[in-house]
């Protein structure tokens, strides 16, 4: 027998098992023949919210988060950020290798190729409600791509998806950027071609009369940046969505929506507009210790503030700290900063915050940044699920490619009641007498 393997003993049947290990991990349908008789479907795991299961193999994202380290395709975080513009790093995370000088100026052409919206999609946007959220216009209106688009369905032709691909990372800050004008009330801006990726986005947002928008370069370098720290984060809720859903071969379309969809809620990308409520909430420094004591005994939660994986500081949440001075010299300081500093001072010396290792994640200081640009607290999460959406797209095709994966469907353990006695309707009870 080799060290890799895992003994287990059943006690109930007083039977061996050896299980290989294979990158730390054992397979969950090794358990499968651990039975007490030939009829016992077999030993599951039981694992609700994914707490110690591993879904796939990745080469995409890597994190450790003990030491606080984040690489996308083996490169730190920090380096890329300091080094690379967000479409470069598209290329990397979705081809896995930098692209040198020809490949970035051709893929940067592809994707701003892909800019426009079909006008009737920009109808379609037309006809949601003046108050509509701007992350469920994204949602709706992604989803509604795939009618725009039909041939995308056609999932195993390598070419087809890159043609979505380019198409999805091109039209979002379309779309979100509309959903943006809408809640405002202002007329769309169609894109310039001339702007780089998130200059772009930043015509389309606040263009006014003027022939040519000239985005400030350190507010779209900054928005580059932010960009680049929220392109993936391996299996994350929403990424998770998107495999999942992607694993019934629907459409990417359809599938990016469902991720998206994901990521709106307050646990997820939904946090950073939850940040600035909270921020609201409190008002003032002198008010942070009164609020973290209130969490601490239970009431709420610090939002911004812990993660699944990371133990220790997130890195982004240091980049962002560090992009936030650089936006602040344009735009002024934010006073919400000072609020937020405090809190977070007054949390990490808190044995609380300490013992359970809360520490500001992403969402903590991007809002306070997004603000100060200009941006309502809605449009946060849309700005966190346009770069996600090229993680997306990479773990999409990654578990497209991956000859192991299935349609994803998880067992249960079922707890409910069996074969019950059919009762006529004149003989039932009503609800509130049974379950009051
Ligand atoms: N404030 C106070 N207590 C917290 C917090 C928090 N923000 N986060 C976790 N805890 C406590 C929680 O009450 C629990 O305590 P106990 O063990 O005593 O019952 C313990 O820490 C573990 O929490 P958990 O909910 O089991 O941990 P999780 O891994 O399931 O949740 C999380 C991770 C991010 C959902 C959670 O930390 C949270 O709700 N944070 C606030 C929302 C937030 O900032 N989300 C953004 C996450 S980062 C970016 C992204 O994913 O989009």
């Amino acid at each position: 027998m080799t060290q890799d393997t895992l003994t287990i003993v059943d006690n109930r049947t007083n039977q061996t098992y050896s299980l290989p290990i294979e990158n730390g991990a054992v397979r969950a349908t090794d358990f499968r023949p651990i039975k007490t008789d030939p009829r016992d479907f077999g030993l599951m795991t039981y694992d609700p919210a994914f707490m110690n299961t591993a879904s796939c193999r990745s080469s995409i994202t890597f994190i450790d988060g003990d030491r606080g380290i984040l690489e996308y395709r083996g490169y730190p975080i920090e380096v890329l950020a300091e080094h690379c513009t967000f479409l470069e790093v598209a290329y990397l995370v979705l081809f896995g290798e930098l692209p040198n000088e020809t490949e970035l100026k051709s893929w940067m052409q592809e994707i701003t190729h892909h800019t426009m919206l079909h006008e009737n999609t920009k109808k379609f946007m037309e006809g949601f409600r003046h108050d509509a959220h701007p992350m469920a216009m994204l949602v709706s209106t992604v989803a509604a791509l795939a009618t725009v688009y039909p041939e995308a369905r056609n999932i195993h032709d390598p070419s087809n998806r890159l043609l979505q691909i380019r198409r999805l990372i091109g039209k979002m800050p379309s779309i979100a950027a509309m959903s943006y004008r809408h809640s405002l009330g202002f007329p769309y801006v169609y894109p310039d071609n001339d702007l780089s990726y998130a200059a772009n986005f930043m015509n389309m947002l606040w263009k006014m009369v003027e022939p040519k928008y000239a985005a400030n370069p350190v507010l779209a370098r900054a928005l580059d940046i932010l960009f680049i720290l929220h392109a993936d984060h391996e299996q994350n809720c929403s990424a998770n969505a998107m495999r999942s859903v992607g694993s019934s071969h629907a459409d990417p379309y359809l599938a990016t929506a469902a991720a998206a969809a994901a990521l709106s809620g307050p646990l997820h990308g939904g946090a950073n507009e939850e940040v600035l409520k909270m921020l609201d909430e409190i008002g003032s420094r002198e008010n942070v210790p009164a609020y973290v004591k209130k969490v601490r005994e239970g009431h709420g939660r610090l939002m911004g503030f812990g993660h699944r994986v990371y133990k220790n500081y997130d890195p982004r949440a240091k980049i962002i700290k560090w992009t936030a001075e650089q936006v602040f010299e344009v735009t002024g300081r934010n006073p919400k900063l000072d609020i937020a500093m405090e809190l977070e001072r007054i949390a990490l010396e808190d044995d609380y915050f300490v013992q359970h290792k809360l520490y500001p994640n992403v969402d903590f200081y991007s809002g306070i940044i997004y603000q100060a640009m200009g941006f309502k607290p809605e449009m946060f999460t849309v700005l966190f699920a346009i770069p996600r959406t090229v993680g997306w797209l990479a773990q999409w095709q990654e578990m497209l490619l991956d000859g192991e994966q299935k349609i994803a469907r998880p067992r249960q353990i079922y707890t409910g009641h069996r074969a019950r006695q059919f009762l006529p309707i004149e003989k039932r009870v009503p609800l509130a007498v049974t379950h009051p």
